[in-house]
């Protein structure tokens, strides 16, 4: 699939479950809005029908995400049969890192090639203040886990409000060096506005080299984070639902209304 402005789609994220056993407070805060009904939720064999056709359109790069995506019971099944499509080049997850630990070697087992580890300070009770109670030690210990099982490189991915100089931006930067890893900071969007911001260290927020497309929990594909737009596999079909939205891709993102962040994991 090439897009209007002449874009190589090549990278797919799935969103594998729009539950989340955190609540940091950039994403969903409170939380208003209830969970999906499972029966709205893609089945295991109908990721694995859109992921082959968007590999036979082109896709080489397939992101596990969720919410979070360990939320989502026997993930290692579904990583395994997207680990065995021919023509997949790279497979990885973005995770919370909490039950990271308990599934590092299974999901190294099934194939997974590496994880982004969400961590957004050190301090266990700024982590805690910043996700709604989350145990930072869990974190590192999934984080432990993943290098030990060779879900590599492990990148590290922190939301700052404003500056990479925040005193936690700091603390992770510090803890990433000391550790060998990579951290990218990213910072803190707007949804509601659709105000956002280049990653730095990373791929997300570059528009002209976004080749991206997004597949929701509930089966639709996003042409961008920074809009509306969805088309529907289940009524579509994969490859319909695919093509419909690399053609839609805007040239550049800009103002969306549904703040959805949670199911579409970033
Ligand atoms: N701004 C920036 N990044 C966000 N994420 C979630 N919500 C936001 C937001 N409002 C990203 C975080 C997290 C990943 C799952 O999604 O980087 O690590
Ligand atoms: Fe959960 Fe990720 Fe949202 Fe935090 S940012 S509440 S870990 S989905």
């Amino acid at each position: 699939m090439i897009d209007p402005w002449g874009r190589m789609i090549d990278y797919l994220r799935i969103s594998v479950t729009d539950r989340c056993d955190l609540r940091c407070r950039y994403c969903r805060p409170g939380e208003r809005t209830p969970p999906l009904p499972r029966s709205r939720i893609l089945r295991f064999d109908e990721i694995e029908a859109v992921a082959r056709a968007a590999i036979r359109l082109g896709v080489k790069k397939i992101r596990l995400t969720g919410g979070e995506p360990l939320m989502r019971a026997d993930l290692g099944t579904l990583v395994g049969m997207l680990a065995s499509i021919y023509g997949l080049r790279d497979l990885a997850m973005t995770t919370n890192g909490l039950r990271l630990a308990a599934h590092a070697a299974g999901l190294a087992a099934a194939g997974l090639r590496r994880v982004n580890v969400s961590l957004d300070a050190m301090d266990p009770g700024r982590f805690a203040a910043i996700t709604g109670g989350g145990d930072v030690r869990r974190v590192l210990e999934g984080i432990d886990a993943a290098r030990r099982h060779g879900l590599e490189p492990v990148k590290l991915n922190c939301v700052v409000s404003a500056s990479v100089d925040e005193p936690d931006a700091r603390d992770v930067a510090w803890f990433a060096r000391r550790e060998g890893l990579q951290a990218r900071f990213i910072r803190q969007m707007d949804l509601a506005h659709g105000r956002f911001s280049r990653v730095e260290g990373g791929q997300g927020g570059d528009c002209p080299r976004c080749t991206r497309l997004r597949l929701t929990a509930d089966g639709r594909v996003r042409p961008c984070l920074f809009s509306d737009l969805s088309f529907d596999v289940r009524e579509l079909g994969p490859e319909e639902a695919l093509e419909r939205a690399a053609a839609r891709k805007p040239r550049a993102g800009s103002a969306c209304t549904s703040r959805e962040i949670h199911s579409i994991g970033g």
